[in-house]
């Protein structure tokens, strides 16, 4: 008898239990909904989208145990057992001392930047998501990124795109004032790429030998670790849970968004060992997110998160989960699309840059790409490219690192005949790409301009 993961066809490791329905769209429908927002798809109403891949943050299916979870929830506003359970939940993975709840990831990242970035300092990452950006830069700090150069080759076939420069990390550190190193597992910005073990051992050398902490930006940690499982020498048949724990250990801190690996649809935390600064972060806690047993959440948001921590770790479930990122990834690539190699861990990056040669990218081959799959499938994807990083805190335009469009997958939420049908939207409208034309930006806000937006059809 074979066991179940000898099969070729991957399947769904959970039956469904409540079902959603999907509101059908036409094209014209589309078309004229596309007008209406200025071709900005953050602007859409989500009822008119037939297949959501915008993100993969807070929007997949929670577990029936955490629906109980849910039910258990104590509201209690100091001390509650919903509180013990999500602190010994988190602790159990990231034996971190400070555990500070709060209502997202970016709450954390503002909390924690505010205590230990300010004007003159240089944070370094692998590479910096938006929010973690805006809130480095909010200070007044400089926000670096410093990937490996073949995370900056979409078709490069490094395992570990999501690894650091050490030799720029080194110089850094040496050159500039620098209150903490981050590294971002998995690397979203740069195609949703795993950190190896080996490089994070590296890049905490390098920081102890400076005395400068090293933080995690762990909102995928959980792939990252399967990655490592999957791919790094001597890694292989361990328990997840170790390589996580491994991880961890190599850190000082963590800022976590639980809407991602903590399997729940809203929460976060920033943990840390240090005691002078967890109470500066706890003052401020109690100043914008809430009392410091519940941070920004309720009592059965923490229970959600508490169980799904226990979920995200089960090797059936990450099997799963990057064997049907990877469905789509290889089908397209089978196609001749362009999308970013190797297939990370919660998205497809598609190459628009690579499929549009004919769209400069100060007219945003990445944008023009996610508005065709809406107009043609219905299908909402996000620009990763000049739209999101063009703009220059100095004010200037310059054309991001690449021009993408990233394809997310909600968690335990699409099927296999979902995703079919994206391959064959994303294959026809591949076929006609050079009858897609660029956009220009008619309206933009000084900051964080893709999320609003307006563009126009050149
Ligand atoms: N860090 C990374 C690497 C992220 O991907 C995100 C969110 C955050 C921090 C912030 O967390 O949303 O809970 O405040 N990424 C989402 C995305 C929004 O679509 O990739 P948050």
């Amino acid at each position: 008898m074979r066991h179940v993961t000898e099969w070729r066809t991957i399947i769904e490791p959970f039956r469904i239990h409540s079902v959603e329905p999907i509101r059908m769209t036409t094209l014209s429908e589309r078309a004229s909904l596309l007008e209406d927002v200025g071709f900005n798809l953050f602007s859409l109403r989500a009822q008119d989208v037939l297949i959501d891949l915008l993100t993969d943050s807070g929007t997949g299916a929670m577990s029936s145990e955490q629906w109980a979870g849910v039910q258990r929830g104590d509201e209690s506003y100091a001390g509650s057992p919903s509180w013990f359970r999500f602190r010994d939940a988190v602790q159990d993975l990231f034996a971190f001392e400070h555990v500070i709840p709060t209502h997202q990831g970016r709450a954390a990242e503002k909390i924690l930047f505010s205590v230990i970035a300010g004007p003159g300092k240089v944070v370094p990452n692998n590479t910096h998501f938006d929010t973690t950006r805006a809130n480095v830069e909010a200070t007044g700090a400089i926000a670096l990124d410093i990937p490996i150069a073949e995370a900056r080759v979409p078709s490069d076939r490094h395992p570990f795109k999501g690894n650091m420069d050490l030799d720029a990390l080194e110089r850094t550190l040496q050159d500039s004032d620098v209150p903490c190193v981050f590294v971002t597992v998995t690397n979203n910005s740069g195609g949703g790429q795993p950190v190896s073990l080996e490089n994070l051992r590296a890049v905490k050398a390098i920081c102890e030998s400076h005395g400068i902490p090293l933080f995690l930006d762990a909102c995928r940690f959980a792939e990252n670790a399967w990655f490592i499982r999957e791919r790094e020498p001597g890694q292989e048949n361990r328990d997840v849970r170790d390589i996580v724990k491994d991880m961890a250990s190599l850190a000082d801190g963590m800022t976590m968004s639980a809407k991602k690996d903590g399997l729940a649809n809203i929460g976060g935390w920033l943990a840390l060992d240090d005691d002078a600064i967890a109470e500066q972060c706890r003052t401020l806690l109690i100043l914008t997110e809430g009392f410091p047993t519940y941070g920004g959440l309720s009592g059965r948001d923490l229970e959600a998160v508490a169980q799904g921590l226990k979920e995200v770790v089960e090797h059936d479930y990450l099997r799963y989960r990057v064997l049907s990122t990877a469905y789509l990834g290889d089908a397209l690539t089978r196609a001749g699309v362009p999308v970013v190699q190797p297939i990370g861990g919660h998205a497809v990056y598609l190459d628009a840059r690579a499929l549009l040669p004919h769209i400069e990218p100060l007219q945003y081959p990445g944008q023009a790409l996610a508005v065709a799959l809406y107009r043609e499938g219905g299908i909402r994807g996000c620009e990763i490219g000049t739209v999101m990083f063009g703009r220059q805190p100095d004010g200037s335009e310059l054309p991001g690192p690449m021009d993408l469009v990233r394809l997310a997958i909600p968690r335990r939420t699409y099927t296999q005949s979902h995703v079919d049908y994206v391959v064959e939207v994303v294959t026809a409208v591949a076929a006609k790409a050079d009858e897609l034309r660029g956009l220009k930006i008619v309206e933009e806000p000084p900051s964080l301009r893709h999320f609003t937006a307006k563009f126009a059809p050149l």
